[in-house]
């Protein structure tokens, strides 16, 4: 299995282009779903989540045609199968997302329940509640969750908790029930606003995308339309936090400040410079960074996505901070790996008290979840020697080219075999 092998010490500097985003690409591609007509969708990322969406999507009998160049024209005219599979769902959460589109296209769908997963429990409660609300008759039965319903009818849904592809999801489905639907207390992250931007140009009815009350006018039929998928803002802020752990230059290309204000607030709190224009964003440091607290909350707080980005920088800065993870109950896997790095980190319930330490030394780590294992990446490009990174699939599933980025900003990278 590849492993990353990382020569800490260089300072990062120079360009590079940030990908497209994981979380947008993945609704929208299910979003090809709610047509016949061809959905084409630009600066797709090429990760193997993406793969694993494309799998599935095919196996339910889309035609998926991708070029070269970032793109990929989908097309659901007709349907094999009504159905995601155990073996595809298990290896990604986010396949969920086809069950909103396809029961509101087709009346009927079957979509495994996905199980636990590394970071927590991760329940899909609210998707299933909302579903019913707008008329579906379900059941769970052998592990599958299977929705039927004539046609969705609007209505008025109440998520008790903020769910991004719960959202989505719902708002998929709503496009094409009779009426409208109300969705409250709606995830307001860039990605759902994306979608929707997607879903519009394709008929849909959609107002106060990206607010926490979301109408959707359903209407008959959608069509095909062409879609620019949004930057990356989770890519975008890795790479950020490397060039302030490394106090190095950097310029990101193709992404955009706006969807990052508490992580950017949070880096010029580190003591970072950061220059941003319509499309790029520069970062400069030229100190030590200074510890900095964090307590993770849905958009537009601080992304639970970051938190373990900002933790490998707060290892190493100057100072004692906090950081509180309140959407996931297990996301402080990375703790233990960046302990046997030399960090100085101690939790308790859902904060870790993170003491900056002089510096970190490479050992071998094993990655094991994918926003965990960019963390360690950070870790090792300031840590005294080699740090070898193992399951670095983890990685692979929402980095792309991550070493040869890496590589352009001067940091010393490899993978192995
Ligand atoms: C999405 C992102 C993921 C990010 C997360 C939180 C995608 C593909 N993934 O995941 O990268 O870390 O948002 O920003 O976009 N919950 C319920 N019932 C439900 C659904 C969720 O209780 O039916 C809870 C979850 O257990 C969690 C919280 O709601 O505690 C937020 O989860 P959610 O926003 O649904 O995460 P995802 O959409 O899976």
């Amino acid at each position: 299995m590849d492993k990353l092998a990382i020569q800490g010490g260089a300072r990062l500097r120079g360009e590079i282009r940030i990908s497209g985003a994981k979380n947008a690409a993945l609704p929208i591609l299910c979003a090809g779903l709610l047509t016949a007509e061809t959905l084409r969708l630009e600066n797709l990322p090429k990760l193997k989540d993406i793969s694993t969406s494309l799998t599935l999507l095919g196996h339910i009998g889309m035609q998926v045609e991708l070029d070269d160049k970032n793109s990929v024209d989908l097309q659901a005219a007709h349907l094999d199968k009504l159905e995601a599979p155990y073996e595809l769902v298990k290896t990604m959460r986010a396949s969920i997302l086809v069950l909103g589109p396809i029961l509101a296209r087709y009346g009927e769908a079957r979509v495994s329940l996905p199980g636990g997963c590394a970071i927590g429990s991760r329940p899909v409660d609210l998707h299933i509640k909302g579903l019913q609300a707008m008329g579906a008759e379900i059941h769970i039965e052998h592990g599958y969750i299977h929705a039927k319903a004539t046609r969705l009818q609007g209505a008025r849904i109440f998520m008790d908790t903020v769910t991004v592809t719960g959202t989505e999801n719902l708002m998929m489905a709503a496009t094409l029930a009779n009426g409208a639907t109300v969705l409250e207390n709606a995830a307001r992250e860039p990605e759902v606003f994306d979608l929707a931007q997607c879903l519009i140009a394709m008929g849909a009815k959609i107002e106060g995308a990206g607010s926490d009350t979301i109408t959707i006018t359903g209407v008959e039929t959608l069509h095909g339309a062409t879609h620019k998928i949004m930057a990356d803002r989770i890519e975008t802020g890795t790479y950020l936090v490397a060039a302030a752990m490394t106090q190095g230059q950097v310029r990101l290309l193709g992404t955009r400040a706006d969807t990052l204000d508490a992580v950017l607030e949070k880096l010029r709190e580190a003591g970072a410079q950061i220059d941003v224009e319509s499309d790029s964003i520069s970062l400069r440091m030229q100190r030590r960074p200074r510890a900095v607290s964090i307590k993770t909350a849905p958009y537009p707080a601080f992304p639970t996505d970051m938190q373990a980005q900002f933790m490998a920088l707060n290892c190493i800065a100057d100072g004692v901070s906090r950081v509180t993870e309140t959407i996931f109950e297990n996301r402080f896997m990375h703790v233990q790996e960046m302990q046997r790095l030399g960090a100085d980190i101690e939790v308790e319930g859902n904060t870790a008290l993170v003491r900056g330490v002089d510096k970190l030394e490479g050992a071998v780590v094993m990655a094991t979840d994918l926003r965990a294992s960019a963390s360690l990446v950070l870790a090792a490009l300031v840590a005294e020697g080699e740090t070898v990174i193992e399951r670095i699939y983890h990685i692979d599933r929402g980095y792309e080219c991550i070493e040869e980025k890496f590589s352009q900003l001067g940091a010393r990278i490899r993978r192995v075999h």
